[in-house]
């Protein structure tokens, strides 16, 4: 059987770090592509001379040429430009929304099978163009974020009670922005609810902390965003659907009409297996949940109108 095609549009500090952890856990034959020349391919080969090193059977190769990315089985789309200080994910759009657009078109074309999954921000946003443009069923197209988010909430509830991440699960609902929705009642160590192990005020302060984890990065690097944590988070999403593995993971589906919603790329809890994004997974919210939730799409639904201006 031959191994899966993992495309990674963009070879930036996202793509490239995708690139490695997937590489790194031996999930397919990687394509890097990008528009910029040479960087793609350097990137490329530099991580395919870690294979003998790290022990992986991996093909990792680098382009600039759209017919070399033909059936891939996942397309991740991290093509854009990343923010700077002071910046938010909503400025990004005009230009990101062009880029994902073209990519997407030529991306269809050769991989009209593909599962796409869109990583470039504002993420609710152009994971809607993609969609606009490719048209796919909403089993084979998702964005990333809840992953991250989660991840970060994880860890800063890891660094305020000393037990192991591994034991901390953590529920980011909503857009990937100021409006996002962490659930503290759906975030847990070892199954404990973690309302049950912390002040109101304290969890308050740690959601609030991951609501701005993309902007302290940010300000930190100065020149760009992050890139390890998103890269790892694409890449769980990744091995979900190629083993099968059917995790529940929150990412941006296109609801239609669970939690009140339809038409709209949220992110909520989701099935990814071999399918794609293969059921949203409802959970119960209290109603100030709900009003944050429904806020969070109104956000969203905001910015899109951008997109259609
Ligand atoms: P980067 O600037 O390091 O890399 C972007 C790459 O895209 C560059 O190599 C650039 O040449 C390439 N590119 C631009 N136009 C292209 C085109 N038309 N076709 C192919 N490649 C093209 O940026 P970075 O840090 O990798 O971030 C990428 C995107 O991902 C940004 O929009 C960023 O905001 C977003 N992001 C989203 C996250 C999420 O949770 N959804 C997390 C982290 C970043
Ligand atoms: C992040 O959350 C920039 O969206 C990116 O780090």
């Amino acid at each position: 059987m031959a191994r899966p095609k993992i495309t990674i549009v963009g070879a930036g500090n996202v793509g490239a770090t995708t690139a490695h952890w997937a590489a790194s856990r031996e999930l397919g034959d990687i394509v890097l592509i990008d528009i910029i020349e040479g960087v793609p391919q350097g990137k490329a080969l530099d991580l395919y001379e870690a294979a003998p090193v790290e022990g992986f059977d991996c093909r990792v190769t680098g382009t600039n040429d759209y017919a070399d990315t033909k059936n891939s089985d996942i397309v991740v789309v991290t093509a854009g430009v990343a923010r700077k200080p002071g910046m938010s994910r909503d400025d990004l759009i005009s230009i990101n929304a062009g880029i994902v657009g073209s990519v997407t078109d030529e991306v269809v074309k050769q991989s009209p099978d593909c599962i796409l999954i869109i990583v470039s921000n504002p993420l609710d946003v152009m994971v809607t163009k993609a969609h606009m443009q490719c048209k796919f069923p909403r089993e084979r197209i998702m964005g990333m974020a809840g992953v991250l988010d989660s991840a970060r909430f994880r860890t800063f509830i890891s660094m305020e009670l000393g037990v192991s991440v591994e034991d901390i699960t953590a529920t980011v609902l909503g857009g990937h922005g100021d409006s996002m929705v962490p659930l503290p009642r759906y975030s847990t160590v070892s199954g404990i609810p973690i309302t049950a192990l912390m002040a109101p005020e304290r969890i308050e302060e740690l959601v609030q902390r991951t609501r701005d984890g993309g902007a302290e990065i940010v300000n930190y690097l100065k020149t760009g965003s992050a890139f390890y944590a998103p890269g790892a988070s694409v890449v769980q999403m990744v091995e979900s659907i190629l083993k099968d593995k059917k995790r529940i993971l929150p990412c941006a589906a296109l609801l239609e009409g669970e939690y009140g919603q339809e038409g709209i790329f949220m992110g909520v809890p989701a099935k990814l297996g071999a399918g794609g994004m293969e059921e949203v997974v409802e959970l119960e919210l209290t109603p100030e949940e709900k009003t944050a939730f429904d806020n969070s799409a109104d956000h969203v639904r905001e910015l899109i109108k951008t997109l259609e201006t």
